[in-house]
């Protein structure tokens, strides 16, 4: 497993659960020695009982050695990052570095799997980048095999995925990677290369698009009083439809969908298309946060000089992962505005103190109370949902609560005294 970030130690830890023996490789010695000591270097459940126990019984090991890894396995995974870069295409350096390292130090056949999210041509581009490097002619097939956890979920989603990919130009190579994932009972699609590619960033266009379809609704819901999670209630039932990912809320964030969404629609321009559901879906979430913070005025007013708190950094529960998080969009928003914050997140405090933001941190939820002007509401964190809200009302200045995910209790809020708005919510 080249790269042990979320997607390579999640799915080296699934691929030990399933009786493999499996190396990660990473350059990055510091992290290595953190994980040769049982610890997991970001906040994901699960997966740091699952390291302790594979290496306790030897089935998973570590080494900065990339050559070494190379050499002595038959199935290569990389799980590099593929970052964007700022014209929306896709960094693919990592990626190629890798190539050409699997190349250089190969000493029979391999089978090379590609894992990281990458644009449509990255695995014919890796099998090319690893035939130039070869010392001398050996066999190698590249089998593009995407990933679909979900992080805070990224080990439930390992184990019980609701499908595995598997592209491939050779059947033999296709039917290798497959028996691994044997002991898994999940429909099994085999397909060609480019094919599974584009499997990735569609899945992950069409859930960002079942977001923002819920969202405009939302705006419309408010403007008639129609409760939001009643209509996605009721299209959720046609079974076409489906209910999930139709929360509506302040918007998609994470490190997959706004990087997958902006390197689609850069492949769409480069085929010389126009991607016109991909941009009305990238800009209705571009919108979102101004459209809570006109929400958050009207109640409000002016914010400039008002204390405003934020519940949560983290882009989603269960992580401490804060890119493209809609908290800190939310923040430089309210600061640029003359606004004060305060915030409280579970994780991100602890792990991943986020440097530079013009916010003062919380040590714990009820500090974000004292003399706050709003409760903003950023991250369905189980905790602030099963909080006190009734105790500490009256230590707020004004008791206005703006939930950016549709997750607290409106009427008990009310009942307790609270102004409270979230979107398409009747009230
Ligand atoms: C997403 C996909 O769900 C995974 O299948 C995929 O493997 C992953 O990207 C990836 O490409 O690596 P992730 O970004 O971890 O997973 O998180 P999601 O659970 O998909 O949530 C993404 C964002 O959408 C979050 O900000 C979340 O709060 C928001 N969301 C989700 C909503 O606003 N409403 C919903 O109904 C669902």
């Amino acid at each position: 497993m080249i790269g042990t970030g979320y997607v390579g130690l999640t799915t080296a830890l699934m691929l030990c659960e399933l009786n493999h023996q499996v190396v990660c490789i990473d350059t990055d010695t510091a992290k290595l020695k953190q994980l040769k000591s049982n610890r997991i270097p970001f906040h994901e459940p699960g997966l740091e009982e699952l390291l302790n126990r594979h290496l306790s019984r030897g089935s998973l090991s570590f080494t900065s050695d990339t050559g070494q890894g190379v050499r002595e396995s038959d199935i290569l995974f990389i799980t590099v990052g593929t970052p964007s870069k700022s014209d929306g295409s896709t960094d693919l350096s990592q990626i190629k570095n890798v190539a050409e390292t699997i190349g250089s130090n190969q000493n029979g056949y391999k089978v090379v799997v590609n894992k990281s999210t990458a644009p449509v041509g990255t695995c014919e581009k890796v099998h090319r980048w690893i035939l130039e490097r070869q010392p001398r002619k050996l066999p190698v097939d590249v089998v593009c095999n995407p990933e679909f956890l979900r992080e805070g979920k990224a080990l439930y989603d390992a184990l019980h995925p609701d499908r595995v990919v598997i592209g491939a130009e050779n059947g033999k190579a296709a039917r290798f990677i497959r028996n691994l994932y044997d002991a898994i009972s999940c429909p099994k699609m085999m397909t060609g290369l480019r094919t599974a590619e584009l499997i990735k960033y569609s899945a992950n266009a069409f859930l960002a698009m079942k977001i923002s379809f819920i969202n405009e609704i939302g705006r419309l819901c408010d403007a008639h009083g129609v409760d939001v999670t009643d209509v996605a209630t009721g299209i959720g039932l046609d079974s076409r439809i489906g209910s999930r990912f139709l929360k509506a809320g302040i918007g998609w964030g994470g490190s997959c969908f706004p990087k997958d969404l902006a390197s689609l629609v850069h492949m769409f321009e480069q085929a010389d298309l126009s991607p016109r559901i991909l941009e009305a879906v990238r800009q209705v979430n571009d919108t979102q946060v101004e459209y809570y913070l006109r929400q958050l005025e009207e109640r409000l007013g002016d914010v400039r000089g008002k204390t405003i708190s934020i519940l949560g950094i983290a882009f989603k529960p269960d992580t401490d992962d804060i890119r493209e998080a809609p908290a800190i969009k939310v923040i430089q928003a309210l600061h640029k505005k003359g606004a004060f914050l305060k915030a409280y997140d579970p994780v991100v405090f602890i792990h991943r103190a986020p440097t530079g933001l013009p916010v003062t941190l919380c040590s714990e939820m009820s500090e974000t109370f004292e003399d706050s002007d709003c409760i903003f509401l950023l991250t369905e964190w189980k905790n602030f949902l099963h909080f006190d809200w009734k105790s500490h009302r009256h230590r707020m200045r004004t008791p206005l609560i703006i939930d950016g995910r549709n997750a607290l209790d409106q009427n008990a809020l009310t009942q307790y005294g609270y102004i409270y708005y979230g979107i398409g919510r009747v009230y």
